[in-house]
């Protein structure tokens, strides 16, 4: 099995959205994107195109993982992952940690060090971010409702 991480093409943006509406739309996400989630993904790509991508496996699109640098980590430089999904035929075969894996030899050679994103205690996603060695951040993440 080869998996890699390639460079997500703007051309592209439209799969990646269909893609994240379709596997954060079950349980327990259950999300209704508000924003027009392509032009999201365009945006992503143009700010952060080295940190923006599509899983392959085979030569086939898996998945995508969306970063970005995050400026607030005094440890260093940090990476935040905004997004990870896999098309979900592809889940469950081991391609999401060879994705995490491949993305964590990249950012070491960039000299990163450290890597985040938010993930919500009931869902399957978190068991396989503390299987990668995840753990509780020292951060508390805030918020206010605006409406
Ligand atoms: C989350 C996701 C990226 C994981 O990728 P994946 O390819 O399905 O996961 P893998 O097959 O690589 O699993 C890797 C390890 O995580 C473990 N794991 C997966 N889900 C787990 C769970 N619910 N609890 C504990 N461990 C889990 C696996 O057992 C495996 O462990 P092993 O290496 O010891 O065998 C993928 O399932 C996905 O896209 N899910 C839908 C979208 C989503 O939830 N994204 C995350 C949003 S924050």
């Amino acid at each position: 099995m080869e998996v890699k991480l390639e460079k997500l093409k703007a051309k592209e943006a439209r799969w990646a959205a269909e893609l994240i509406a379709f596997e954060f739309k079950k349980e327990p996400y259950k999300i209704k994107w508000a924003q027009d989630l392509e032009k999201t993904v365009r945006e992503q790509v143009t700010r952060a195109p080295k940190l923006a991508f599509k899983i392959t496996r085979n030569k086939k699109n898996a998945g995508i993982m969306l970063c970005r640098e995050s400026l607030w980590e005094p440890a260093g430089k940090a990476c935040f992952i905004e997004m990870l999904a896999l098309e979900s035929k592809f889940q469950g075969h081991g391609i999401g940690k060879k994705a995490m894996q491949l993305l964590e030899e990249r950012l070491k050679k960039e000299e990163f060090a450290v890597l985040t994103l938010l993930s919500d205690p009931k869902t399957a996603a978190f068991g396989f971010y503390k299987s990668q060695g995840f753990k509780k951040s020292r951060w508390e993440f805030i918020e206010k409702e605006l409406k």
